[in-house]
Order: structure tokens, then sequence, then C-alpha cells
């Protein structure tokens, strides 16, 4: 069902756990599952330099923030992952949308002038 790429990700996840003084921080639910998942990034001069991700989601949705947390796209990310399968996509998801809010949540908190 899934990929070797999503099954090492799932065994090997990076990325995990969180920045204790992260400049901007998302959490986001999954409609369709219910599942949650929160990222935290370090920006530095304007460039992440840091990911960090916990979630109570699947097997997915860990490989899908595992890896290539910055780019924007979950099918981005699921191409990445060589594919998931059609009824996992929604859970790439939600590492689009967290790292969407972490962005957000850091230009909140620093607003350019
Ligand atoms: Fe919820 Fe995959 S089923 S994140």
């Amino acid at each position: 069902m899934y990929s070797e790429k999503v099954m090492e990700h799932f065994e090997h996840p990076r990325n995990v756990g969180e920045i204790p003084d992260a400049s901007g921080t998302g959490t986001v639910g999954n409609a369709k599952c219910g599942d949650i998942m929160k990222m935290d990034i370090k920006v530095e001069n304007d460039v992440i330099t840091d990911v960090k991700f916990k979630t109570f989601g699947c097997c997915a949705a860990i490989a899908t923030s595992s890896d290539e947390a910055l780019q924007l796209t979950n099918k981005a990310v699921a191409e990445a992952l060589d594919g998931l399968p059609p009824v996992k996509m929604h859970c790439s998801l939600l590492a689009e949308q967290a790292i969407h809010a972490a962005v957000e949540d850091y230009q909140k908190k620093h607003p350019k002038e």
C-alpha cells in the first residue's frame, strides 16, 4: 500500500520534536480523519533554518512531515515520497497546512515594515 520511501520515513522520521524558541508555530487538524499536527519553524534572516513536527497522524502524515517539510504543496510532498495511496492523500495536507500556518505565525510576529 505504501512506497518504500514512505515506510522508511515512517520508521525513521526526520525533524520530529519541538523547537523551544520557535520563530513560528502552526497547529492544524485534518477534518477528514480528525488527526492533528504541530509544526515549529526557526527563521534566521528570513530563511527557515530548522523545522520540527509532532503529530497524532498516521504513517502517511509522519512521512509527509519528515520528508521535504518545506515543499509547500501536498502533491509535491507526496511525489517526493514516490506517491501515496489515493485514500491517504488528505494526510499530506496536514504537512502543507502546518508549514503554512507556522510561516503565517512567524509573519504575524515579525511584520515587515
Ligand atoms: Fe489522519 Fe492519515 S489518517 S493523518
